[in-house]
């Protein structure tokens, strides 16, 4: 035990006189062989939420012989990038300083405050150091000092996430059934949104006598337009996950032909003893599910579908996304690879509808046919 003591005393000393020789000289630029470096990061996340600073837990390793410095005129600076997934540079350079110095051969971990880009994507975070604020990085100068870099999926705020089960569970839908399906404040809004969205029915082949399907038909804001413009040759089958929003339906609506049955998240509850739809309907709907579940039920709606039926569905793209992201609250999804999915499921599209979201993001209204 007395050994061990000693060999800890002298170690202390041995390190002590290390760092008397190699302090780091704050005024004073660094060569090209102190800049070799290892950063690893240390659990990385999983997901981050956009517009949000995260602490992003860094190991250091001094590869090179002098120590670098945290603070003066020449302090080494950690430099945070984002890359979208296709590589393309997003937003400015960060940069950090060490919070301490880091001494060769005895490597550090930092938590270190980078902010997340505002929208959600897919991106990859790439981390270098700079002895100064628009200096070369390490990388650069010694190409054995590889910047890290981390791919991760920048989410919507968790504080936007929907559970719909939750929300018809605590909704008061006798008192304001228009407040739980869309940003309406007011019925009237719910109303005018419902007789605009039938205009954009008929201008894509709604007739009164149209047999249709809405899929995620909340509390009826289509059924409501429809009941007084369908014949007694039409139909409207309504369906919805949410057991509460068909019960009010079921209370609300009540043409014999009107039809509605709760769902599961990929099944539409309807099946050829139904009949065959002339247009199926999506609205505000693959908005809040995750992009293959928006595959699926593109798939289930094209198995209701009559020959010459068509699909409206709207979605929020955006080129940062690689297929989709986000959250039930908001889902995004990369416009392609939407098409690709539909292309697959033997589906032809195209838009019908360009609405601005953000400024990085659109909203399309697609319409979908049976290829030839
Ligand atoms: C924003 S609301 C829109 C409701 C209605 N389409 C409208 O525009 O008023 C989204 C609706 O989709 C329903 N929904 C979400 N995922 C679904 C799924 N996988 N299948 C059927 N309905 C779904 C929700 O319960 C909710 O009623």
């Amino acid at each position: 035990m007395f050994a061990g003591l000693k060999q800890t005393a002298v170690w202390r000393l041995v390190r002590g006189a290390k760092r008397a020789v190699l302090a780091p000289r704050h005024d004073t630029s660094l060569v090209v062989d102190d800049c070799r470096a290892t950063l690893t990061a240390v659990d990385p996340p999983i997901a981050l939420e956009a517009g949000r600073s995260h602490h992003w837990r860094i190991r250091f390793e001094n590869l090179g012989g002098t120590a670098w410095a945290s603070a003066g005129s020449h302090p080494v600076q950690v430099v945070a990038r984002w890359l979208t997934y296709t590589g393309q540079p997003f937003g400015n350079e960060h940069a950090v300083p060490l919070p301490s110095p880091v001494f060769p051969g005895e490597p550090k971990t930092f938590d270190i405050a980078i902010p997340t880009p505002a929208f959600v994507g897919d991106f990859t975070l790439v981390l270098d150091l700079a002895q100064s604020l628009g200096g070369p990085h390490f990388s650069t100068c010694v190409p054995q000092s590889q910047p890290l870099r981390v791919a991760v999926p920048v989410q919507g705020r968790r504080a936007t996430d929907i559970d719909y089960h939750e929300v018809y569970r605590n909704a008061n839908l006798a008192q304001n059934h228009w407040w739980v399906v869309g940003a309406y404040q007011t019925k009237e809004q719910y109303e005018k949104s419902s007789r605009e969205r039938l205009g954009m029915l008929v201008a894509n082949g709604l007739t009164p006598d149209s047999r249709v399907l809405d899929i995620g038909c909340g509390t009826g804001q289509m059924a409501d337009a429809l009941q007084n413009y369908l014949s007694d040759r039409g139909t409207y089958y309504g369906t919805d996950i949410g057991e509460e929003a068909i019960a009010f339906c079921h209370e609300t609506f009540r043409r014999r032909d009107f039809v509605f049955r709760r769902g599961e998240m990929t099944r539409v509850p309807f099946g050829p003893e139904d009949g065959a739809f002339d247009l199926a309907i999506f609205f505000s709907v693959f908005t809040h599910t995750f992009i293959d579940e928006s595959a699926l039920l593109l798939a289930e709606a094209k198995r209701l579908l009559a020959p010459t039926g068509q699909i409206l569905a709207d979605v929020i793209v955006s080129p940062l996304v690689e297929r989709g992201a986000g959250n039930r609250g908001e889902m995004i999804v990369n416009r392609e690879h939407f098409l690709r999915t539909a292309d697959m499921l033997g589906l032809s599209a195209v838009v019908v509808g360009v609405w601005p979201w953000n400024p990085q993001a659109e909203r399309l209204m697609f319409r979908f046919r049976r290829k030839e």
